[in-house]
């Protein structure tokens, strides 16, 4: 019998890219993909660890899934992903309809474990960290209709910033040969894809054989040598280790979207030691004005978090401070939240609930008012967009810009995938609202 699968992807783009790995190979052996959760034969909740809330998020969905084996008790249930690496083993006595759990670095052996689930009715933990990085399935027909592609280039993250769970539960740096990459790029745009995002917890550090040769910006020079290749993006950079070569390739590379995604986390020195971040607020704010200078109008973004412990008013002052200095377009930000095994975790001075609530909250209106005032700069003027398809509600086209922002506005729907000249009419806090002027 045709067995159907259904992922329920919780967390990163890094998951986003896991579970289409996990689906390609299902689909790769005689699987099929299911949207409803009610009718699948296997389950894969794939979970994100980085904070309190998506673990919860995690939980509630397992525990919404308890009835389903007992009216199917053939079902096949397995947590991949962070959460299952950090916690798997517990949540397995704490869910028992979970079967197994897949660590992130596992992923490979995803066939093998169902296989042997419907053969033993066992139930599997693998949470091994030394693996390296899969090679790309590559299903035919998986991306098609898709403008826009993922390809991660590296697992793992040597960093160890004091709050973060990542390098506990993702392992160490392991990169992925750039024939792969490449391959995987080719096989994106042959599905139509033309827009690619290369994905790792630090792309900066990129290398490969010998670093003169293969590093970041080689590796986005051969990216944008791909002819049908529209865009290119690239997430999460390191304050610590932007590199001159980087800052060049925002300069000659017509394809490099303008936008970088840069993570401060806070802006007082005293707390960004006691992340271990690296950088202090005054070489933070040095590489904005490089960034700003190689590429004018760069769109940046970041993630910060309020709330670390021993944050005091004067901390958070300076956070809200360097928002201000650097305006930037749009910014994520997080109450902090222990992690257990992390150093953070056992520092003394925890910050209560409220004083985070209200933090955060001072925060995301400044940014909000700074987010509209750079999108209303943008009305009247004529920006590229690259469409992605008809938007959700309205049936109107939407797309990005280069800069990232959300453009909705009239046109028909042959234009997906294709670069458009709109110009923009309204503008919003997450979106923009424009006009089709040339194709
Ligand atoms: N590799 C990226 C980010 C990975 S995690 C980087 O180096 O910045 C995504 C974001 O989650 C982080 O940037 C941070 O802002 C947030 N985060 C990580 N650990 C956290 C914690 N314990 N509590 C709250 N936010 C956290
Ligand atoms: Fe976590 Fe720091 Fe690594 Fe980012 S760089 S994943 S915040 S340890
Ligand atoms: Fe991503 Fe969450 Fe893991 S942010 S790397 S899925 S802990």
């Amino acid at each position: 019998m045709n067995k159907r699968f259904h992922i329920k992807t919780m967390g990163c783009q890094m998951n986003e890219y896991d579970s289409d790995f996990l689906a390609q190979s299902l689909i790769k052996n005689g699987f099929s993909p299911e949207n409803e959760v009610g009718q699948a034969d296997v389950i894969l909740i794939n979970t994100c660890a980085v904070r309190a809330k998506p673990e919860q998020k995690a939980c509630s969905f397992l525990g919404r899934m308890a009835g389903l084996k007992e009216k199917n008790p053939e079902l096949v249930v397995g947590m991949i992903g962070c959460l299952a690496q950090m916690k798997g083993k517990e949540l397995m006595k704490r869910f028992p309809l979970l079967d197994f759990i897949m660590g992130p670095r596992e992923l490979e052996k995803i066939i093998d474990i169902v296989g042997e689930i419907y053969d033993s009715r066992q139930k599997i933990a693998v949470t091994g960290l030394k693996g390296a990085p899969p090679s790309p399935v590559n299903c035919p027909g998986y991306f098609q209709n898709q403008t826009s592609g993922f390809i991660s280039i590296m697992e793992g993250c040597n960093n160890f910033c004091s709050y973060c769970i990542v390098p506990y539960v993702r392992g160490r740096e392991h990169f992925r040969p750039p024939e792969d990459i490449l391959r995987e790029a080719e096989h994106l745009l042959s599905e139509g894809v033309r827009e690619i995002t290369l994905l790792g917890q630090n792309v900066n550090s990129y290398t490969w054989d010998d670093p003169d040769h293969w590093n970041f910006s080689s590796l986005l020079h051969a990216m944008g040598n791909l002819e049908d290749l529209s865009r290119l993006r690239f997430t999460t950079s390191h304050p610590k280790d932007l590199s001159d070569a980087l800052l060049g390739c925002f300069q000659k590379m017509d394809k490099l979207a303008g936008h970088i995604h840069l993570p401060f986390q806070a802006g007082s020195n005293r707390i960004l030691k006691l992340m271990r971040r690296g950088y202090t607020r005054e070489e933070y704010l040095e590489i904005i004005e490089k960034l700003r200078t190689a590429k004018e109008g760069i769109a940046i973004t970041s993630d910060v978090m309020v709330g670390f412990p021993g944050e005091t008013d004067e901390d958070f002052l300076l956070t809200l401070d360097l928002i201000q200095q650097v305006e930037f377009d749009s910014l994520f930000s997080f109450k902090y939240s222990d992690r257990e095994g992390t150093p953070a975790a056992k520092m003394p001075d925890k910050i209560s609930k409220g004083v985070k609530v209200s933090r955060l909250q001072r925060l995301q209106d400044l940014q909000s008012s700074i987010t509209l005032k750079k999108n209303r700069h943008l009305e009247g003027r004529q920006l590229t967009v690259l469409v992605e398809g008809t938007s959700k509600k309205g049936g109107q086209l939407t797309g990005r810009t280069s800069a990232n922002k959300i453009v909705n506005f009239d046109g028909d729907s042959h234009l997906a995938g294709k670069l458009v000249e709109v110009t923009i009419q309204e503008s919003y806090l997450n979106s923009l609202k424009g006009k089709l002027t040339g194709s």
